[in-house]
């Protein structure tokens, strides 16, 4: 068995570290860098179905929703459509607003759980376009979807998911490419830039996983907390919400996440010197809001665990830990950023001695409603 897991103590830990290799195979063969496009010729939409396109819904589950949390701030931005996302065991019992000019598109890793496969079955029947984003080759969803992207992570074993996240967040970044692209918001230069940024981002993750150490010793530190508040805003409130989950996942403790500006709207209540507070204040356009938002917890006697860009001596000096890691820009910072909240999450669930590949209650495909 430790030989499956790589030398690894657990498989969840030989995922996280496999992240690198896994976005390298997300993106392999699918740039076309001198044309700033990207092809993804499975998803089997055009450019001319791509342009007919009104409206997009993301619908998921548990960690590939915060994934589609993420996706529409990158649809949004580069390709000017609205996108709504949704939670699969409520939009299936919604009366959604569906035709023949929405895509839909699931996103999951198994391809096989049951509220995501039912939310796809009732878009189709109302007639709207349909992609998955999927790990699982073959899987139910990527079967009855109309097109699917894979992510290619490999297979993965631990329940809590971590590379199967940060490759549907790759393969988001992939199709608002090509979307923007097809549609004309994104022109071939700009595209260039995006991929030129997509290419550095194994050699990021790497240096995110050298904070290993780091991590561990801030889980010793944070360990006996009952409870964890974690924020970010933008792109990295789903962000703070999937470390949120991981926590609770793996380790039993009660972790929160929470758009670091909505914090004064009751969270704030909660602040005190027992409740360690997750903040992802990496440089980007509301480092600032973040930053005012991480003193009103300082200031209330709040422990700040802080997780910034490197070099950053401002929140070094402010927080009561900081971690350090390369956010090269602003749009790909949330898959940085994931990694030391994957990390924190194991090796507080380690310390307390849970099972951390097989939690209790939880399932790595829920197949049944
Ligand atoms: C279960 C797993 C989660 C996963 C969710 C959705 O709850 O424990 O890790 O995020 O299902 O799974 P899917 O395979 O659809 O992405």
């Amino acid at each position: 068995l430790m030989a499956e897991k790589g030398g690894y103590k657990h498989f969840m830990l030989k995922e996280i570290f496999e992240q690198p290799r896994a976005v390298q195979d997300t993106i392999a063969g699918r740039l076309l860098e001198e044309q700033g496009d990207v092809r993804l010729e499975e998803m089997k939409l055009s450019d001319e179905q791509l342009r007919g396109i009104g409206r997009i819904c993301i619908v998921a589950c548990g960690t590939s929703w915060h994934s589609a949390l993420v996706g529409k701030f990158l649809m949004e931005e580069h390709c000017r459509i609205p996108v709504e996302v949704d939670i699969a065991s409520e939009f299936r019992y919604r009366n959604p607003v569906i035709d023949s000019k929405t895509l839909l598109l699931v996103i999951s890793q198994s391809g096989e759980t049951a509220d995501t496969l039912a939310a796809l079955r009732e878009a189709k029947a109302r007639g709207a376009v349909t992609a998955a984003i999927c790990n699982v080759v073959d899987s139910s969803i990527a079967r009855e979807a109309h097109g699917v992207l894979y992510t290619h992570a490999g297979p993965e074993i631990g329940v809590a998911s971590t590379k199967a996240f940060v490759t549907q967040l790759v393969a988001l970044y992939l199709f608002t490419i090509r979307l923007g692209r097809a549609v004309g918001t994104i022109d071939c230069e700009q595209g260039r830039t995006m991929i030129a940024g997509l290419l550095k981002v194994p050699a990021l993750l790497e240096q995110a996983l050298e904070t290993n150490e780091q991590v561990e010793r801030i889980a010793r530190r944070y360990m006996n907390a009952r409870d964890f508040l974690y924020l970010g805003r933008g792109m990295n409130y789903p962000i703070a919400l999937e470390g949120a989950l991981k926590l609770k996942e793996i380790s039993y403790i009660h972790a929160e996440g929470y758009p670091a500006g909505e914090m004064k709207h009751g969270p704030i209540a909660l602040i005190d010197e027992d409740m360690p507070v997750v903040v992802l204040v990496p440089k980007n356009s509301t480092y600032e809001k973040v930053l005012s938002n991480m003193e009103e917890v300082i200031a209330r006697g709040g422990r700040v665990i802080a997780i910034c860009s490197a070099g950053d001596e401002e929140i070094a000096k402010k927080a009561e830990v900081t971690l350090e890691v390369p956010t090269d820009g602003e749009e790909l910072a949330p898959i940085i950023l994931s990694v030391p909240l994957q990390l924190l999450a194991y090796h507080v669930a380690v310390l307390k001695g849970t099972d951390v590949d097989q939690p209790r209650n939880l399932a790595k495909s829920v197949t049944v409603e």
